[in-house]
């Protein structure tokens, strides 16, 4: 008799082991085909032609909510049911149900296997955890995971999710703030993706010890609740995964400026001196921020009095100089009466509880503190009325820390509830719940304007609420690395707006360091410095003169590119692309791209690639993949499908665009506020193909662009046609550039260089 069909109860360790056995029955009704068998339940749900559902469980929860998914399933659909199996084909997927034992394979339309149950194990169950052991594929490859550390190609390595609190995290240290169990599997030429949405402690393991025979996941507890994604291509399955999940919706535009930070600005004097600093020394700059110590006493949604006494003076003085305040939050409320806060907590009953109802009692930095329950949905609404004591005096950035949730010795007892649930249950989503509170209330608060909403802890979905940063770094060169790899890696599971403490947060960086990042954070979706309290200061000018130009150089270059970041974002925000994207999204079977060597370079959108460098380095190896590239600083030209040995200097690091890129650029500006010269500058780099880009503007800080207030315009080159193009403008709003300037690069022999015209909302075209 096979293994699998035997039920291991009375195992003599204690531990009971439930393999999913012989299929006893099914049915389908309301869009659900349902199969039992001895052990257990699965309901098998379709979401689209390339998404299906297979949820497993001993005891179905029929109130269990997903806090990642978004959409619902389609209704009854066909199936063939023969005495093997039972399966489902869609146009683009096949999933083949085995009836003895219960397992689930999955292959494309036309038959090749893209994921199979292990023939063994299948799905099982050591008492309330649940695992899943699948076939593991020769030269199978796997990347996601969201924040995850280790390589770009997670083969032969295993995690664990379970949001913590990681400061002086190493750059193998796992688990970090954040969940994203969802990953993609890359064998035999194809692509699949499957995401377990399930928040308790879950686990991934990529072969990491199985003599390469099998993959699993699983969780302490809860169904096996999984979405598979058939389709073919990386960019495609991403697409898809936020279509389930969402997508971010479009940041303001200040956000996407140069942002400061430090553990440690004591008083307004300080942060309206540093911003004028920046302002004198014509640093572009938009963003400014309050860590804890502009708090009374740690008391969230509180002044300190004395340091800094009149905030809405503070920011009337700060929008002056065309500032953006970004203030912190963290969840942990103050255990003091007369404290507003604490007393409405206490008196609603808003807060975690142990299960004889008294209050959860944590340490954080206010001492004693008691946590919003922010699975519940009034306590969510309370907490987001809160913020009008940020928002009346001018605040519009919020700051979401702490969140895992954290409290000293990070052991948050196990019994303690969050609505109806124990703390290991939801864990993984209490960040994601806060950042959710934080966005609907400043929403709500703030009417047409969009707030900026930072977290550290999330779970899948939480892009549609949040910018997330990678927590706790340090300055070093491997951290620098790591952390560009955590961005690409976030990007597949979802998140866009990804920024990492540039220096590191703990730690000293040297000189070079702290300016090979700045040139990094150029090509960061949000470039956020940000530093520990006692380190030494770090501000542009901190580093001597000529790295204070160097630095200043590459914060302006991130200003001259923000109409191609914004609508890179734009991207983001119609088919869940990141922003910065591995190379894995575009090159899935190029073996160079998970070359240690190579593998944290990345697209920063369609058209650039970046290879960051080690500061202690002046030249590096870089691998262009297909295609042919062009140095950005030189425009000297490259062919692809090689390593090349380029120059890194700390003013020039390698950064590529792909031949028939189209870049659209502005004049420099000292921050968002400001209208430049009002010429768009559209760059084309040549090649053989044919290109188009999507070029999008709105206001940058309103709503009204769902509206149709928008400005959106396909811009396209051809090169057989030698012309260069724009469609007319889609969308009822004007652009802020009132003349287009096309600007060649690679170009030879062709008339036109460089020429401005009147930028008109009908059709243009231009012949080179
Ligand atoms: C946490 C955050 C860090 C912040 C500090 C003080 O360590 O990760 O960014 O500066 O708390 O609020």
């Amino acid at each position: 008799m096979p293994l699998s069909t035997f039920i291991y109860s009375g195992y003599p360790t204690g531990m009971n082991l439930e393999i999913a056995g012989n299929v006893q029955g099914f049915k389908q009704q309301d869009g659900i085909l349902t199969i039992k068998t001895a052990e257990a339940e699965a309901r098998v749900y379709i979401y689209s032609p390339t998404i299906i559902r297979v949820s497993i469980s001993k005891n179905f929860n029929p109130d269990d909510p997903s806090f990642a998914v978004i959409r619902q399933p389609l209704a009854d659909f066909d199936f063939d049911e023969s005495s093997a199996n039972i399966d489902i084909t869609t146009p683009a997927l096949k999933l083949s149900i085995q009836k003895s034992p219960l397992r689930f394979n999955f292959f494309t339309a036309a038959g090749s296997s893209l994921s199979e149950d292990d023939a063994r194990f299948g799905t099982n169950w050591q008492g309330e955890r649940v695992t899943c052991y699948r076939r593991l594929f020769e030269g199978e490859q796997f990347i996601g995971l969201g924040e995850k550390t280790g390589n770009l190609d997670r083969r032969s390595a295993a995690y664990v999710n379970w949001n913590t609190d990681a400061p002086n995290h190493t750059p193998e240290s796992d688990p970090l703030y954040k969940t994203f169990p969802f990953f993609i599997g890359l064998h035999s030429g194809l692509t699949y993706g499957l995401f377990l949405d399930n928040t308790h402690k879950s686990y991934f393991d990529f072969g990491a010890s199985t003599d390469e025979e099998t993959s699993w996941f699983g969780a302490d507890g809860g169904d096996l609740n999984y979405y598979f994604f058939g389709a073919q291509g990386v960019a495609k399955i991403i697409e898809d995964y936020t279509g389930l999940t969402g997508r971010m919706e479009m940041p303001p535009l200040w956000s996407l400026g140069y942002q400061q930070c430090r553990w440690s600005y004591m008083s307004a004097d300080e942060v309206l001196n540093i911003a004028q600093t920046f302002r004198k020394k014509q640093i572009p700059a938009d963003v400014m921020y309050c860590d804890i110590d502009y708090m009374d006493d740690f008391k969230i949604f509180t002044w300190n009095k004395k340091t800094f006494p009149k905030p809405k003076q503070m920011l009337d003085k700060l929008k002056a100089m065309d500032f953006r305040l970004v203030t912190i939050v963290d969840p942990g409320i103050k255990v003091e009466e007369g404290y507003k806060e604490y007393d409405e907590g206490i008196e609603q009953d808003y807060f975690a509880k142990y299960p004889d109802g008294e209050n959860y009692t944590g340490y954080v930095w206010p001492g004693r503190c008691h946590f919003p329950d922010f699975f519940r949905g009034e306590v969510r609404e309370w907490w987001g009325a809160a913020f009008t004591a940020l928002t009346q005096p001018g605040v519009e950035g919020f700051w979401n820390d702490m969140n895992e949730p954290a409290a000293w010795g990070q052991n948050i007892p196990w019994i303690v509830k969050f609505g109806d649930k124990f703390m290991p249950e939801v864990r993984n989503a209490y960040g994601m719940q806060m950042a959710r509170a934080t966005y609907d209330g400043t929403r709500k608060i703030m009417g047409n304007k969009r707030p900026f909403v930072l977290t550290r802890a999330a779970y899948s979905g939480t892009q549609r609420y949040s910018a997330v940063w990678t927590g706790d770094n340090t300055g070093t060169d491997a951290h620098m690395l790591l952390g560009q790899r955590l961005v690409n890696s976030l990007g597949i599971t979802g998140m866009s707006f990804i920024g990492v403490d540039i220096g590191g947060f703990s730690g000293n960086p040297t000189p070079e360091l702290m300016v090979r990042w700045n040139s990094l954070g150029a090509y960061t979706p949000m470039f956020r410095n940000h530093a520990i309290q006692g380190s030494k200061m770090r501000e542009p000018w901190e580093w001597g003169k000529n790295n204070e130009q160097t630095i200043k150089k590459d914060i302006e270059q991130r200003y001259k590119l923000l109409p191609y970041l914004y609508s890179s974002f734009y991207q983001s925000t119609q088919t869940g692309l990141p922003v910065s994207r591995t190379l894995a999204i575009e090159h899935s079977f190029d073996g160079n791209v998970f070359d240690e060597r190579f593998q944290n370079e990345f697209m920063f959108g369609d058209a650039m690639l970046v290879a960051p460098v080690e500061s202690t380095k002046l030249t590096e190896d870089v691998y262009l993949p297909r295609g042919s590239w062009y140095r950005l600083s030189s425009d000297k030209f490259y062919e692809g499908e090689q390593i090349v040995n380029v120059q890194a200097p700390l003013t020039d690091l390698p950064v590529f665009v792909k031949a028939g890129g189209i870049i659209p650029m502005q004049s420099v500006v000292q921050s968002t506020n400001e209208k430049g010269d009002g010429i768009l500058q559209v760059h084309v780099w040549n090649g053989r193909e044919a290109n188009s880009f999507i070029y999008y503007e709105d206001d940058g800080v309103s709503y009204d662009y769902e509206q149709g207030i928008y400005y959106k315009r396909v811009i396209s080159f051809n090169p057989i046609e030698k012309s260069l193009s724009l469609s007319s403008v889609e969308g009822s709003s004007k652009s802020r550039f009132m003349q287009l300037k096309f600007v060649l690069h690679g170009f030879d022999g062709v008339k036109l260089q460089e020429e401005i015209i009147e930028n008109k909302s009908g059709e243009i075209e231009v012949k080179l």
